[in-house]
């Protein structure tokens, strides 16, 4: 359908289907989008003037449009022949920050050129760190080289999960960073893209590797794929300057828990050892609707990542497809936020929930 037809991101996720190889299909939809939002209910508050609604932020001190960012996902031409190109021009029309993927369809290199603006639009770097530290180091400093602002490490991902439906497939496609950098993948994509991909990880990484990280490059650091708040809080120890709490889009382990219900335990531990201002908390995982991003918020976390949101919008429509999907997020974002009487992100309170029950889910 035309574009104006989508109303919500549902609409991307059936229409998406019919744009993509069953290949390419198999590789996305790997993992469950599941959620753990329903439990948590809202208070409508009134009688605040809520005629102008801001939602602007920053992420690690760079500016946002929205508490949104367009999260790291692989082999984006599997949807649409621009990839990670036409996320990088989407993402700066819609005002929001992209997280590179290591292994992109494109190359580091590419996607940084591809840029609108080549001074103000910030970028982010997803690492997954190579068993070869010199190879990782060349990836780092090619990413900062090329005016990347943050380093974020994908730290739930040893190997990449057994993903079924993936292993039914057999395709050759290899990442730009992989073909071009090191051989281990050998073609191994015999048994679908994960296995192949699996390669390329270290499954040696230890907290000691996060001060090599920070030896090597000026990058913000952030972890993603925290998952209690043990590591929450090692985390702070080790000086990383944020946190991404996320199951990987349920890709990796079978019933791990849902990143929101990570998120109540990693706030409180927080708190509770008064170093809540010493890291950035982000959370990514099955965020659909305006309603889960001001969930999140009210929980804690400073800003949402979308993974396949954002590749069904560009399945569906390449770069305005991705583009439509941020706007119709931020739409309903501003309508929650109206309706529930907060002109500001800073207006977010967590007793505007209900949090029921939520360990028991
Ligand atoms: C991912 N994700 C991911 N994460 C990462 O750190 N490196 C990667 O290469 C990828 N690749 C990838 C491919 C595909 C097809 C998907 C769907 C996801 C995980 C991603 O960054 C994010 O954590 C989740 O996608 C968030 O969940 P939702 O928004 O997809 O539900």
């Amino acid at each position: 359908p035309e574009l104006d037809k989508f109303i919500n991101v549902y609409d991307f996720e059936k229409y998406a289907p019919l744009k993509m190889t069953k290949q390419g299909l198999a590789y996305y939809s790997s993992g469950k989008g599941v959620i753990f939002f329903k439990i948590v209910n809202q208070n409508i508050k009134i009688k605040v003037d809520v005629t102008t609604v801001d939602m602007r932020t920053k992420i690690l001190g760079f500016e946002s449009s929205c508490p949104i960012y367009l999260s790291a996902t692989a082999l984006g031409k599997l949807a649409h022949d621009d990839g990670e190109l036409a996320i990088a021009r989407a993402a700066y029309n819609s005002g929001v920050i992209q997280m590179i993927p290591t292994l992109g369809s494109y190359s580091l290199e590419e996607i940084c050129n591809a840029r609108v603006d080549k001074t103000s639009q910030v970028q982010f770097f997803q690492l997954y760190v190579n068993a070869n530290r010199e190879l990782t180091r060349k990836l780092v400093k090619t990413a900062e080289a090329h005016g990347c602002k943050a380093l974020f490490i994908t730290v739930d991902a040893p190997q990449l999960a057994r993903r079924e439906r993936d292993m039914r497939f057999k395709v050759n496609t290899n990442p730009a960073n992989v073909q071009s950098n090191q051989s281990s993948s050998n073609g191994s994509t015999q048994q679908g893209f994960s296995k192949a991909l699996s390669s390329f990880i270290d499954p040696s990484l230890q907290w000691k590797d996060i001060a090599w990280f920070q030896s090597i490059t000026n990058m913000k650091i952030v972890l993603k794929g925290i998952q209690c708040a043990e590591d929450a809080l090692l985390a702070v120890k080790h000086g990383v300057d944020g946190i991404v709490l996320s199951n990987h889009g349920g890709r990796q382990l079978d019933t791990s828990r849902s990143s929101i219900e990570v998120l109540v335990e990693v706030m409180d531990a927080l708190k509770r050892a008064r170093v809540d201002d010493r890291i950035e908390v982000y959370v990514d995982g099955g965020i659909r609707r305006g309603t889960d991003i001001f969930k999140a918020l009210a929980l804690g976390a400073k800003a949402v990542g979308i993974g396949r949101p954002m590749l069904w919008g560009l399945a569906c429509h390449g770069q305005p497809g991705v583009q439509k999907v941020i706007d119709l997020l931020k739409a309903e974002l501003e309508s929650t936020m109206r309706l529930m009487g907060t002109p500001t992100l800073a207006a977010i309170r967590k007793d505007m929930l209900v949090v029921d029950d939520i360990s028991h889910h």
